[in-house]
C-alpha cells in the first residue's frame, strides 16, 4: 500500500458582482465580439469595494471542507498573485477565518500556476506524513491590481477562488494526486509582472511611478509560451503516470484563453470536447482558475467519479505544471 494525498472536497466561489463585456466596452476600446472570439469569456466576476482575496478564499475554503464533510485540516496553503497585503501571508488569515489557529498556513506565489504549485506542496505534505488534511486554496481579487485603461488585460481577468481538500489514503484510490510536474523559467520574468511594490521599487528610492503599481502582460509572447509549456508539461505528466493522451477523459486547463486550451488540446491529439471550461462565465481567474473549474465541472456534472482528469497550467514567472488524478466520487457542493 502507498500513502497518497486524496481529493475529498472542492469548493468555489465567486463575488456577486458580474462585469459583461458589454459593461467593458462602454469604457474601454473594445466590443463584445473581440472578446468573445479572441478569447472566449462573455463575463467575469469582481469583487466590491472591501471585498478582498481573503474573504475569497475563505468563501471557497469553506466549501471544500463542508463538502468534504471535515472539521479542519493540519495544514493551508494558498495560491494568490494578490494577496490582501505584501506581509503577512493571506494563508494564516484564511486558516484563522476558517478556525484553524494551529495550523502551518502559508502562500504560493506562482501567478496563473499557483494551483497545480500548491497542491504539489499539499500532496507532498500529505503523502510524506506532514499532514493528514491539506486545504489547498487557489484565490484571486485581480481586479485590484488591473489598469482600468488597459483593454489587453481588464477583459480578460476576473475575480473568484477555488478549493480542494486532501486527506490521508492510498495510490491505488480514486482521488489519489498521482504525479505533479513543475516548471520555471525566470529569464521570462517580464512578460507577466507587477513592477512596483516590491524590494526592487523600494531599494531603487525616488518616488514611485504609479503605473508600476499595475499587472501588465505581453499576451501574443505569453499565448504561444503557453501553449508550448503546457502541452510539454501535460506530456511530461502523462509519461510518469504511464497514461496515453487518448486515456484522458477530462483536460483541466487554466482557463487563461478559450483559444489557448484548445491548441494545447490540439498539440496533445486530444478532442477539444475533453476540455472543461468556464472561462466563458468567469473569465482568466489565474490562481484560482483549475479549482474554480474543478468545482464548476462537478457541478454541472461534466467531471463525473471514473474520468482520468489531466490538470495544467502557465503563468507568470514563468511558471508551468500539470498534474494527473482519478475523479472520486464527491458530493456536489
Ligand atoms: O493567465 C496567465 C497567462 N495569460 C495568458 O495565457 C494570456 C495569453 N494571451 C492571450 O490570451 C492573448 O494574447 C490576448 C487575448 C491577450 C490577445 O489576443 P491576440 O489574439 O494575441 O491579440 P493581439 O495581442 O495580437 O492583438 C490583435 C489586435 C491588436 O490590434 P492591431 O495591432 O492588429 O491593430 C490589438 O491592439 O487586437 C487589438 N486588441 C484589442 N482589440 C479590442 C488587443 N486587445 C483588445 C481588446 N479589444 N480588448
Amino acid at each position: 500500500m502507498t500513502r497518497a494525498a486524496v481529493l475529498a472536497g472542492v469548493g468555489g466561489y465567486v463575488p456577486p458582482r458580474v462585469v459583461t463585456n458589454e459593461e467593458l466596452s462602454r469604457r474601454l476600446d473594445t466590443s463584445d465580439a473581440w472578446i468573445r472570439t479572441r478569447t472566449g469569456i462573455a463575463a467575469r466576476h469582481v469583487v466590491d469595494p472591501g471585498t478582498s482575496t481573503g474573504d475569497l478564499a475563505v468563501e471557497a475554503g469553506g466549501r471544500a471542507l463542508k463538502n468534504a464533510g471535515a472539521d479542519g485540516a493540519d495544514l493551508v496553503i494558498v495560491a494568490t498573485t494578490t494577496p490582501d497585503r505584501p506581509c503577512p501571508a493571506t494563508a494564516p488569515t484564511v486558516a484563522a477565518r476558517l478556525g484553524l489557529t494551529d495550523v502551518p498556513a502559508y502562500d504560493v506565489a506562482a501567478v496563473c500556476s499557483g494551483f497545480v504549485y500548491a497542491l504539489q506542496a499539499g500532496a507532498a505534505a500529505v503523502t510524506s506524513g506532514f499532514a493528514e488534511r491539506a486545504l489547498v486554496v487557489g484565490a484571486e481579487s485581480f481586479s485590484t491590481i488591473l489598469d482600468p485603461t488597459d483593454r489587453t488585460t481588464s477583459v480578460i481577468f476576473g475575480d473568484g477562488a477555488g478549493a480542494v481538500l486532501l486527506r490521508a489514503g492510498e495510490r491505488t484510490e480514486p482521488g489519489a494526486v498521482l504525479d505533479v510536474h513543475l516548471g520555471s523559467d525566470g529569464s521570462m520574468a517580464d512578460l507577466i509582472t507587477v513592477r512596483g511594490g516590491g524590494a526592487e521599487e523600494r531599494s531603487r528610492g525616488g518616488t514611485p511611478r504609479p503605473e508600476d503599481r499595475y499587472f501588465r502582460m505581453d499576451g501574443k509572447s505569453v499565448f504561444f509560451a503557453a501553449v508550448r509549456r503546457m502541452a510539454e508539461s501535460s506530456r511530461t505528466v502523462l509519461a510518469r503516470t504511464g497514461w496515453e493522451v487518448a486515456d484522458v477523459d477530462r483536460l483541466v486547463g487554466h482557463q487563461a484563453n478559450t483559444r489557448i486550451i484548445q491548441a494545447v488540446a490540439e498539440q496533445l491529439g486530444l478532442p477539444p470536447e475533453r476540455a472543461v471550461l468556464n472561462i466563458e462565465r468567469v473569465g482568466n481567474t489565474s490562481a484560482a482558475s483549475i479549482p474554480l473549474a474543478l468545482a464548476d465541472g462537478l457541478a454541472d456534472g461534466t467531471l463525473v467519479a471514473g474520468d482520468r482528469v489531466l490538470l495544467t497550467a502557465f503563468g507568470g514567472g514563468a511558471t508551468w505544471g500539470s498534474a494527473t488524478l482519478v475523479w472520486p466520487d464527491l458530493p456536489i457542493g
